[in-house]
């Protein structure tokens, strides 16, 4: 379905962006001809109440230190209501300027160097990362595959709690890169094992609002209240509106001496002073952001099934897996036979896209490629021409 919004192509190069103008510094790629599918943030205009908002605080001109009031709590606390059917109390919110920052200093404060973390496999890189530089271990519990969807272990995860006591798991929900966002008696159990094991979950809800099809996002905050004093959940109006780089996360803490905890934590890195026009855009995302948000997911539910049926009928060899939410493509490109260079070498020289490789998530991840559908349908024409320009060289 077409969209004069969504449609629109703008450029994002010579803004700073990561994706468009940093393939150089991060990559070592000259970026100029290929068409960036890796960062995670979509190529989309934020809402019009969210620009006339950020432009009315500019206009006041003074940007003096600022602290959220009311109607920041109240955008925040009725938007999980009214998308989510989770009631939080405004004291359970703290926030912070990032979800990784965040998960960070919660590593830090509930375990010591040395000590094991758990993630699910295939994983988002930024976790592994901070478990690594914060000198802590990193304890897989890797997704099964089954088709061409993902199961999470729990009886490997019983067994590696039961093994290595961690005092942490971070959740992915909906989960990076795979888009399968987690059922209520799939957190249940997980909830009921980490009680069982004294397992702080940190659950990071981040890409919750990015649901396809009409799926319904199901946060760990709607289990009984009786599991709740293990739990941390992290969420952002950040992939949902396209607000990245503005920073700011809210972390949910429903423990009154976790929470007591982290704002300690905060406080001790001075973080308890908020961007002016950061709370502004959230406020405004959360209060107005309703319509343009359910257009936006129209359009992604479009995109993947459209890509979806391109790839099924020109590149029949790569194998999309099954999705609920967030605009990522987790596709599996293991039957090109290809070491996860010569894929990546194939995906830039031949396809002429940049994706995220799969190997970046992990060993689970090898053989596949992350690729961002959050774009104009005008770019993923591109991308389908280079995938089927790929395979032509392949067979050559
Ligand atoms: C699962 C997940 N968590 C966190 C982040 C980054 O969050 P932030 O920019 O707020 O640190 C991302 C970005 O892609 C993500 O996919």
């Amino acid at each position: 379905m077409h969209n004069a919004h969504f449609d629109l192509v703008i450029d994002r190069r010579n803004t700073n962006s990561i994706k468009w103008d940093c393939m150089n510094q991060y990559l070592g790629l000259d970026g100029t001809d290929l068409l960036p599918m890796w960062v995670s943030d979509f190529d989309f205009a934020c809402p019009d109440a969210v620009k006339a908002a950020l432009q009315r605080r500019v206009e006041h001109g003074v940007f003096g230190y600022s602290e959220r009031r009311d109607d920041y709590f109240e955008a925040v606390q009725q938007w999980f209501t009214r998308r989510h059917r989770v009631t939080i109390k405004r004291e359970w919110i703290q926030s912070i300027e990032g979800v990784i920052p965040g998960i960070s200093l919660l590593l830090q404060m509930l375990t010591r160097p040395g000590d094991g973390v758990v993630i699910q496999g295939p994983c988002y890189g930024s976790f592994a990362k901070i478990i690594g530089l914060n000198e802590r271990r990193l304890l897989d519990n890797p997704l099964r595959r089954e088709g061409t969807r993902y199961e999470m272990d729990l009886r490997h995860l019983e067994q590696l709690f039961i093994r290595e006591q961690p005092a942490v798991m971070i959740l992915c929900n909906p989960h990076n890169p795979t888009g399968r966002a987690w059922e209520q008696a799939e957190l249940h159990a997980l909830a009921v094992l980490c009680q069982q094991h004294k397992v702080t979950l940190i659950s990071d809800e981040i890409w919750a609002d990015l649901q396809l099809n009409g799926h319904q996002h199901c946060s760990v905050l709607t289990l009984p209240d009786h599991l709740l004093s293990h739990l941390v959940v992290a969420t952002s109006a950040s992939k949902s509106f396209g607000l990245s780089s503005l920073r700011i996360s809210n972390f949910i803490l429903p423990d009154a001496n976790l929470r007591q905890r982290f704002k300690q934590r905060l406080d001790a890195h001075g973080l308890d002073v908020f961007n002016a026009l950061s709370m502004e855009a959230a406020t405004a995302a959360y209060r107005e952001g309703d319509v343009w948000l359910d257009d936006l997911l129209v359009y992604l539910s479009d995109n993947r099934r459209w890509f979806a049926a391109q790839l099924a009928h020109r590149i029949p060899a790569l194998t999309l897996m099954d999705a609920d939410a967030t605009y990522l493509a987790w596709i599996d490109c293991s039957a090109l036979g290809l070491s996860d260079d010569e894929l990546k070498c194939h995906m830039i020289e031949h396809a002429s896209i940049v994706p995220s490789m799969g190997i970046s998530f992990g060993e689970a991840g090898s053989g596949f490629i992350r690729l961002n559908l959050g774009c104009p349908r005008q770019y993923l024409e591109q991308a389908i021409s280079g995938l089927a320009h790929l395979m032509i060289e392949h067979a050559v």
